[in-house]
């Protein structure tokens, strides 16, 4: 049957059957792009799109506050917007004690903490929005970021699942030691044992040394200022798209990928390598360039890119709290 199915295939004219696709392509895609663009658009989910907008800036925050060294002063325009979004988020009445506003509102505290220790005069505008929090919110309280040092930090790198899960971080500090091919093809070859569909194995690595083509790529990623020129090795993760089967099977890369990755973070950990996720949620001209970088074929979509290094004597990591399983489950029980 499936030779029959080929030879007809042969004799359908190559312009013919990629138009054929391209339709079914259409199709398929503009119901996901309709959903997304309606939600832009028409849905009014306001207490989600603040929350969205308070994490986006905190975490920008506590980025800034756990950088091998922080920049006096850094994120002015962030920090001036998150206090205005806290304030925003108030007004519409929402609970208080929601993880994105506590967390927002300590943040916030820590970075006018940290600069008060080191003494440096924020400018008048940030110091005002600064203080009007530090006298309106004294109740919330969230998560400070952490200070460890790397003993401490793989403590529980063979400990049970329950430690050893909680006990990674993403990690923005890197020394110039080397981390030896043979470690990096252990740590993909205990992600291969993460499950794929049908067994398919889609997932690609590309491990990068060249200080070349590293510096090349993270001029183009938007999330590595201040740490990423200290990575020692990139993994550039790729999924092959003729492993799916067809256009159904579009976001079976991305997913078999998070799966992946996922088990890879957690092997670097096990091998106590500091690894950090960046993402690759780009315009199509920098996915050309990097796929130009790295000689990467069309054959394959590109997923994320993970910074690796060994960890300094001590380091900070930014807390990124967690909600609870109660606050994202829903219970269909009947
Ligand atoms: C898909 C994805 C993209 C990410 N992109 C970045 C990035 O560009 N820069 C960065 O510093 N962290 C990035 N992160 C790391 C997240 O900020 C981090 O995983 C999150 O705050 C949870 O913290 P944890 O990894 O320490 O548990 C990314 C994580 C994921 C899963």
């Amino acid at each position: 049957m499936g030779s029959v199915k080929n030879k007809l295939r042969q004799l359908i004219p190559q312009k013919i059957l990629y138009l054929y696709y391209l339709r079914a392509a259409k199709k398929a895609v503009s119901f996901d792009l309709k959903r997304r663009v309606h939600d832009k658009v028409y849905s009014d989910s306001e207490a989600e799109k603040v929350k969205r907008d308070l994490t986006l800036a905190y975490h920008i925050v506590e980025k800034g506050l756990t950088m091998p060294v922080p920049r006096p002063g850094f994120g002015r325009p962030i920090v001036v917007n998150l206090v205005d979004t806290v304030l925003k988020y108030r007004k519409l009445n929402l609970p208080p004690d929601e993880m994105e506003y506590t967390q927002s509102v300590s943040v916030l505290k820590e970075y006018s903490d940290f600069h008060e220790h080191i003494k440096f005069n924020l400018d008048t505008e940030v110091a005002g929005k600064l203080a009007l929090l530090e006298n309106e919110f004294k109740s919330a309280h969230g998560l400070k970021q952490i200070q460890i040092s790397r003993e401490e930090y793989f403590k529980h790198a063979n400990s049970p699942f329950d430690l050893f899960c909680r006990s990674r971080y993403s990690v923005r500090n890197y020394t110039s030691e080397e981390i030896p091919l043979a470690v990096l093809h252990n740590c993909i070859d205990l992600a291969q044992k993460s499950p794929s569909f049908c067994n398919r194995q889609p997932n690609r690595v590309h491990i990068v040394k060249s200080p070349g083509l590293k510096k090349q790529i993270l001029e183009i990623q938007n999330g590595n200022r201040g740490f990423g020129h200290m990575a020692e090795t990139l993994l550039v993760i790729s999924s092959v798209i003729s492993t799916t089967k067809d256009i159904h099977e579009r976001n079976e890369n991305h997913l078999n990928g998070g799966i992946f990755i996922m088990s890879l973070l957690n092997a670097l950990h096990f091998n106590h390598i500091g690894a950090c996720s960046l993402n690759w949620g780009v315009a199509n001209d920098k996915d050309v360039i990097l796929r130009r970088i790295l000689d990467i074929p069309e054959n394959e979509v590109l997923l994320m890119i993970i910074s690796c290094g060994n960890v300094p004597d001590h380091f900070s990591i930014a807390a990124s709290p967690r909600k609870s399983a109660k606050e994202i489950t829903i219970e269909h029980l009947k």
